[in-house]
C-alpha cells in the first residue's frame, strides 16, 4: 500500500517532528518493517572501528595517488610510434597501458571505499517492504530524505576526520584527473605554428616553402625500412591496401634523416589511407562528391583511414557490399557514395584523397585532403 493511503499528519505537524520521528514515520508509511537493526561500533573509539577507518582511508588515498600519477603520466609522457629496441619505445609503448591501470585503479579503490563505507559503517540492519505502484506522494519524499539524513547520522561517517580528508583526497584527486583528461587535448594551439601547423596538413602535401615533389602511395610492408610502390596492376578488383606517402627525397632508410623520414611517414595520424580497388560493375555506379569528380583514378579510391567520429582506424572493407566499417562504434560508410556514412554514430563522409597515376606508371597523390581527417575538427580553413 502506498504511504499516500494511510492515515497521514498534517503539515504542520510534519514540521514539528524530528528527524527519528520522521524516520519512523517514513519506514511505517511505506510498509517497510525494521527486523532488526544494530550500531555497528556499540563502543566508539574501539580498537576494531579504527582498523575499518583506517582501511576505508587506505583505498581513498591510493585513489588518490593513482589519480595523480594518471595526472602525472598524462601531463609528461605521450604516445608516440616507436620502433622495437629503439631508445624510446618502452616510455612510448607504456603510455597507453599505464592511463589505463593508474586511472582504473583510482576508480576501483574508490568503489572499494564505498562498498567498506556500507560494510562498516552504516547500522547493520534488516528490513522488509512491500511493493507498492504508482508515484511516490510528497509524504514520502519529505520521509526518505529524513531517512537518508538519519543513515549519515547514524553511520557516524561525519565526526570520523581521517576518512572525510582521505576521501576529499581521493575524490577530488580523481576528478581533477578525470576533467584534465578531457580538457587536455583542447589546450594546443592551432595557430601556434601557423601555415605549417600538422592540423592544416597530412604528410600528402607538400608544406609551403618546400620544394615540390611527387608522393608516391607506399604499400604497408611492415618493415619502415623497405619500401614498395603501388601501380594499378597490383591490386584485384574489390581488393583494399593501406598505403602511406612517400617521396624520393625520404630514400630508403640508409642514414639517420632518411630513417627520420620513413618513419615520420608511417606515424603520422593523418597519413594512413585505404586504397580501394572497386569492381568495375560498382565503379561504373559510384557516386561521386561535388567537387571531387576527379579524385579516383579509374576504379581507383582512396579514403582516408581515420574514421569521422571519434578517429579509430576504419580498417574493414567488405567486398560484397562495398562498406566501410569501423570497429570501434560500428559505423559504416558506403565506398561507393564517396564513403558517406550509412549506419552507426559517423556523421561525416570519409576524407578522400585525390590520386593519379604519373607517367613511370605508379599511383601518386595529386594532392592533399580537401575535408578534415579524422574526427571533427572544430574550424574547417578554407
Ligand atoms: S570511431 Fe569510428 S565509429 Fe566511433
Amino acid at each position: 500500500m502506498s504511504g499516500a493511503d494511510k492515515d497521514v499528519p498534517t503539515q504542520d505537524e510534519l514540521e514539528q517532528m524530528s528527524n527519528d520521528e520522521l524516520v519512523k514515520l517514513g519506514t511505517n508509511l511505506d510498509g517497510v518493517e525494521i527486523i532488526h537493526r544494530s550500531e555497528r561500533y556499540p563502543e566508539p573509539g574501539s580498537k576494531v572501528e579504527k582498523r575499518a577507518e583506517r582501511q576505508v582511508a587506505i583505498w581513498f588515498t591510493v585513489s588518490g595517488i593513482s589519480a595523480i600519477a594518471c595526472f602525472i603520466i598524462f601531463i609528461w609522457n605521450h604516445w608516440e610510434f616507436a620502433l622495437p629496441g629503439s631508445a624510446d619505445y618502452w616510455r612510448y609503448t607504456l603510455n597507453t597501458p599505464l592511463l589505463g591501470i593508474t586511472f582504473g585503479l583510482s576508480v576501483l579503490s574508490i568503489g572499494i571505499a564505498l562498498v567498506l563505507i556500507t560494510k562498516k559503517f552504516l547500522p547493520a540492519e534488516i528490513a522488509v517492504q512491500d511493493r507498492h505502484d504508482g508515484g511516490s506522494s510528497e509524504l514520502d519524499k519529505k520521509t526518505i530524505v529524513a531517512e537518508l539524513v538519519d543513515s549519515g547520522t547514524t553511520s557516524t561517517l561525519g565526526r570520523r576526520k581521517m576518512l572525510i580528508g582521505s576521501a576529499v583526497f581521493g575524490l577530488g584527486a580523481f576528478a581533477f584527473t578525470g576533467l584534465i583528461a578531457f580538457v587536455g587535448g583542447l589546450i594546443k594551439n592551432p595557430w601556434a605554428e601557423g601555415d605549417n601547423s600538422p592540423l592544416w596538413h597530412s604528410g600528402w602535401s607538400t608544406l609551403p616553402g618546400q620544394p615540390k615533389e611527387t608522393v608516391y602511395l607506399r604499400r604497408d610492408t611492415g618493415d619502415p625500412w623497405r619500401v614498395a610502390l603501388v601501380r594499378p596492376e597490383d591490386l584485384d578488383a574489390g581488393a583494399m591496401e593501406t598505403v602511406f606517402p612517400w617521396r624520393v627525397s625520404d630514400g630508403y632508410g640508409a642514414d639517420e634523416h632518411s630513417r627520420h623520414k620513413l618513419l615520420e611517414g608511417l606515424r603520422q595520424v593523418r597519413n594512413p589511407v585505404m586504397l580501394i580497388r572497386l569492381r568495375p560493375e560498382d565503379a561504373k555506379n559510384a557516386v561521386k562528391r561535388r567537387g571531387q569528380e576527379s579524385f579516383n583514378y579509374g576504379d581507383y579510391f582512396a579514403y582516408t583511414k581515420v574514421c569521422s567520429h571519434l578517429g579509430c582506424p576504419t580498417s574493414l572493407y567488405e567486398q560484397r557490399t562495398n562498406r566501410i566499417l569501423c570497429p570501434c562504434h560500428q559505423s559504416q560508410f558506403d565506398a561507393l557514395q564517396y564513403a558517406k556514412p550509412v549506419f552507426g554514430p559517423a556523421a561525416r563522409a570519409l576524407a578522400q584523397l585525390p590520386i593519379t597515376v604519373n607517367n613511370e606508371g605508379y599511383l601518386v597523390a595529386a594532392g592533399d585532403f580537401i575535408e578534415p581527417v579524422g574526427p571533427a575538427f572544430w574550424e574547417r580553413r578554407s
